[in-house]
């Protein structure tokens, strides 16, 4: 096939084709796929036909995807693509900006509008900005880099010019995701460079009283302190304002995050689990997680853009631009970037602060009705009550005579519900994570029956 712009009309036609005989089969195909290893052998001298590459797509490469984007992918915290958002990321393609340096499209602008619409839909202070990221990982890199450059800071060491060598520096978490603690690695401090502080009881929340005493004998010239809003896990909250006010009195840089957790707000408000994140210094926030736009895409926040721009300023003369706000290259880990808001702002211009929050509260009476069920079922033992949308639970041994990963790998191996494992108070368990906007009722009721089936 040669570059040429006629394909568009072609191209253009078999993209509705595919989208919509993969919708179609989206709520019937099994949910895993378990077809692994490549569908073509070499690569070619000359390249194929489109129309060979389309058949090799429809043929070998469709029906071997999960149904991650359906209503019963229940696996880690997996967001499907709403509609909207999924026009919109086609149309990023076609428009193919590089969100770097601005001054010559209006996509910077359509960027930081939509940061300041995500402050204002979960009640956060326009003192907080920010950048979008790949995901909530790359969010937690640049929390990790902005915190070392803060620590730094109270000891007179420019980290992101000088280096870390002379840094002492204490890191406090009870239970940080562990894409938290890879970034610890990314960023110097070592993936085992934090101190691990006690949970609450039955709970992944942190004690209080044990990050006070942990803070009073710390040393160290600096302290950050990582809370969790909400574990991946147990969905559990630290207390946020009680951190808070503990990250005052030690002068500790206070991340939270929130990557899922923080939509919790949009149900309770400013008041609910989350009380107190609008002191944090900075926030991690995931939109392809809870707002279902496509991967990738997540959000990093801070009260302290001076600190994240000494961290990832970029200047060189070839870069220069007449962009008279900070651009996007200076805040971020990539130079050159996807127009990745632009479904984050079609689907909040779209679908409102109402329509997400619909979603969000269909997901946790889901959630719900999944834990009821489970809880009432002599097959299985609900390990602990659902209060937003991950259901944790295991066979009951008596009853069904399997380990907990036997158990999911009959559920998965179904076709009808991909689940994945954990761990909870220190055993093997099953997770399900309802954060697709397109599971319904019928999604429940349908895997409510395989696992009776079991
Ligand atoms: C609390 C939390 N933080 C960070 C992440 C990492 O997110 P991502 O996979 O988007 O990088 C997750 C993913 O589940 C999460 O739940």
């Amino acid at each position: 096939m040669q570059y040429c712009k006629r394909s568009n009309d072609i191209i253009l036609t078999a993209l509705g084709e595919q989208f919509k005989a993969f919708h179609q089969n989206l709520t019937e195909q099994p949910v895993a796929s378990v077809f692994t290893g490549p569908v073509v052998a070499e690569l070619p001298d000359v390249g194929v036909s489109f129309e060979a590459l389309n058949t090799l797509i429809t043929e070998q490469v469709r029906p071997n995807l999960s149904a991650s984007n359906g209503g019963r992918y229940w696996g880690f915290v997996t967001g499907g693509a709403n509609p909207v958002a999924t026009y919109a990321d086609w149309l990023v393609t076609t428009f193919n900006q590089n969100v770097s340096k601005g001054g010559d499209s209006i996509a910077s602008d359509i960027e930081r509008q939509t940061l300041g619409w995500l402050c204002e839909l979960f009640a956060l202070p326009h003192t907080f900005n920010g950048i979008f990221t790949t995901g909530a990982t790359a969010a937690n890199v640049l929390v990790a880099f902005t915190a070392r450059q803060y620590a730094g800071h109270a000891q007179n060491i420019d980290i992101t010019q000088a280096g870390m060598a002379d840094l002492d520096v204490g890191i406090f978490s009870a239970t940080p995701h562990a894409s938290m603690v890879k970034s610890l690695g990314f960023a110097g401090f070592g993936q085992n460079g934090w101190q691990k502080i006690a949970c609450n009881p039955n709970n992944e929340s942190m004690d209080i009283n044990a990050l006070e005493v942990a803070l009073a004998e710390c040393k160290a010239a600096s302290k950050i302190v990582i809370a969790s809003a909400a574990t991946v896990t147990g969905t559990d909250f630290d207390d946020i304002e009680a951190i808070a006010t503990l990250c005052q009195k030690y002068h500790a840089w206070l991340h939270v995050d929130a990557a899922f957790g923080i939509f919790e707000r949009l149900i309770n408000g400013k008041d609910g689990k989350t009380r107190g994140i609008e002191r944090a210094d900075s926030i991690t926030l995931d939109c392809h997680k809870w707002l279902n736009v496509p991967y990738d895409c997540g959000v990093f926040l801070t009260q302290h853009m001076d600190l994240l721009t000494q961290c990832c300023e970029v200047s060189a003369a070839y870069l220069a631009s007449p962009e008279n706000t900070l651009s996007y290259m200076s805040l971020g880990i990539e130079n050159s970037r996807r127009f990745r808001a632009f479904p984050v702002w079609a689907t909040l211009l779209a679908y409102g602060k109402q329509g997400v929050t619909d979603n969000i509260k269909a997901n946790m009476l889901h959630a719900r009705q999944l834990a009821n069920w489970l809880d009432k079922s002599d097959k299985y033992e609900l390990l602990k009550p659902c209060e937003l949308n991950v259901v944790l639970f295991k066979p009951n041994a008596a009853v069904l005579n399997l380990t907990s990963a036997q158990c999911m790998a009959k559920l998965n191996a179904s076709g009808q519900v991909f689940l994945t494992p954990g761990a909870w108070q220190g055993e093997p368990i099953i997770r399900a994570a309802l954060s697709n906007w397109a599971t319904n009722v019928d999604d429940v009721q349908r895997v409510i029956a395989a696992l009776d089936g079991i």
